[in-house]
């Protein structure tokens, strides 16, 4: 089967996803019958390229990494090119910046391609943070998937699992360590390392948002939390409804103290049916789950009426994960396809 795939957003996630998809080509045909094929890539301020029988992405990479932009002569519009596609499927992988006002930009992206009837894999928290009830309703609507797994635990499956494995178990609430950024920073300063370093450290790693202030500030978590929020408890909610508090270079002296009374501090993002979501840093007894994620760990409590408390976990982070999200969202799509036939 056929897929014609449309890249909005070409960065560190893009790229890797782009990668990827090389690297496990002969693995998607050979056991999942999946030939991709990507026919446009737009960015905001590296150019744009369309071919409707295929680029070369991985030449696209290399010449955004070389400080070179796209095809500049292209001025097409990238949804436009794939709902003209007649491949089997049409996936639109938006992976453009977080917008923490509004995300307008995105959500337009996204409903444009269902609109048009593509499918839509995103891992930008935006679209479901601030519009998932009437983004999914359009995909209802139009028969296709508006998914995100990548948005709030990069390729940990978390509403893969809830959606695949849960069925009819309801989400009472959730309380989770979600942003890679201010975990490592506070595993750091806890132990004496300099705030800016480890902040610079996630940076260089292309881990931190393209404005860290996002991460520190607690915006980020914020974003995962209304998405988790919206998807899980039914809330209508934008990451402005969040009661937030994020950390700075300060938290240095809180977190050695704690440590030394045998507790951790952890930026700890929760959501309770009904309620206000909540991000802040908060002193953790050493014996709870959250206390002992370190670095890049994350990990997501849901609370459930049939399961009780189920775990997610991730003990490292890093681009592939995230690349690996919007693949495992690909693969949803192709085994949805065949359920649909
Ligand atoms: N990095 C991670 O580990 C990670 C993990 C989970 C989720 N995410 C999410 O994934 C998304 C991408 O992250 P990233 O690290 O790849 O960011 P990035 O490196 O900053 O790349 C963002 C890309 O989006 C493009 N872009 C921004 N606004 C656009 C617009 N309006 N129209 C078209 N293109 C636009 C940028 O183009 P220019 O470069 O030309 O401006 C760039 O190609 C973000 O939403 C982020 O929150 C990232």
């Amino acid at each position: 089967m056929l897929a014609d795939l449309a890249l909005i957003g070409f960065g560190n996630v893009g790229r890797r996803f782009a990668r990827l998809l090389d690297e496990r080509r002969d693995l998607l045909s050979h056991d999942y019958g999946l030939e991709c094929r990507i026919v446009a890539i737009a960015t905001r301020r590296h150019g744009a390229v369309c071919d409707a029988s295929g680029i070369d992405a991985l030449a696209a990479a290399t010449r955004i990494e070389s400080g070179e932009a796209l095809d500049s002569d292209f001025r097409g519009n990238a949804i436009d090119v794939l709902s003209r596609s007649t491949a089997a499927l049409r996936v639109l992988i938006e992976t453009t910046t977080l917008d923490i006002e509004s995300a307008t930009a995105a959500r337009q992206h996204v409903q444009l391609a269902l609109e048009a009837g593509c499918h839509v894999v995103t891992a930008n928290k935006g679209p479901a943070a601030f519009a998932y009830r009437e983004l999914a309703d359009l995909a209802r609507r139009r028969a296709v998937m508006f998914l995100f797994e990548g948005a709030v635990m990069d390729g940990i499956p978390v509403f893969n699992l809830v959606r695949e494995s849960m069925p009819t178990v309801a989400i009472e609430s959730f309380r989770g360590v979600v942003n890679s950024t201010t975990n490592h920073i506070l595993t750091a300063v806890e132990e004496g390392a300099n705030y800016e370093a480890a902040l610079a450290r996630m940076q260089q790693a292309g881990i931190a948002e393209a404005d860290p202030s996002l991460d520190v500030d607690g915006w980020d978590a914020a974003a995962k939390a209304a998405v988790l929020a919206n998807v899980f408890l039914d809330a209508r909610i934008s990451p402005h409804d969040v009661d937030r508090t994020g950390i700075g270079p300060d938290i240095g002296e809180w977190a050695r103290a704690a440590t030394g009374r045998g507790c951790r501090v952890r930026l700890v993002a929760s959501g309770v049916r009904g309620q206000q979501p909540v991000v802040r840093p908060v002193e953790l007894p050493r014996d709870d789950l959250l206390a002992g994620l370190r670095n890049m760990a994350n990990a997501l409590i849901l609370d459930t009426d049939t399961l009780g408390r189920v775990v997610i976990s991730q003990l490292d982070g890093g681009l592939i994960h995230t690349a690996y999200a919007l693949l495992s969202d690909l693969l949803t799509i192709r085994r949805q396809a065949d359920r649909a036939r």
